[in-house]
């Protein structure tokens, strides 16, 4: 199965998700100069938070910037997966669907806060698919 790389800010939603999945995960560091610096080369699927809202410059956490400026971290994300919030309209996840169009690979399922027990159910078997398919 593929890991799983994340960020999670200080509020930790994203973390929580991502523990509920059950799968190997490693999160992207907060501190920027920390996250520029971090590699991680497993084959991986990436589940983002958005900011910003609507903001274009700040939409994708800094972090996840510095993270996948690298080319080494990058060829290794598969899919992506974008966490987010509903109130934020039509910037909803909209972090997740930049990153997965920028480095061409599917954005595989918006999930608001923590997701619900059956998005949670969803992202498993999509994943699975996905793992499948490589
Ligand atoms: C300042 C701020 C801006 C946000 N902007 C957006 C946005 O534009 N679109 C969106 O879908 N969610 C937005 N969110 C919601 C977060 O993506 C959501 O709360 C997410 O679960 C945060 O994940 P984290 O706690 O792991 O960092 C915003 C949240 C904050 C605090």
């Amino acid at each position: 199965m593929y890991d799983v790389v994340y960020f999670s800010s200080v509020s930790e939603n994203t973390k929580r998700l991502v523990e509920k999945l059950g799968l190997t995960a490693v999160r992207i560091p907060l501190k920027t100069e920390e996250a520029e610096r971090f590699t991680y080369d497993r084959d991986s699927v990436l589940i983002v938070p958005t900011y910003g809202s609507g903001e274009e410059k700040t939409t994708v956490p800094k972090q996840v910037i510095k993270f996948l400026n690298n080319p080494e971290n990058r060829k290794h994300i598969k899919g992506v997966v974008a966490t987010g919030n509903t109130n934020f309209g039509s910037s909803y996840g909209l972090a997740g669907v930049i990153v997965s169009e920028k480095l061409g690979v599917p954005l595989i399922q918006r999930i608001e806060i923590l997701g619900t027990p059956e998005d949670i159910t969803q992202l498993k078997e999509r994943l699975t698919k996905l793992w499948e398919l490589r």
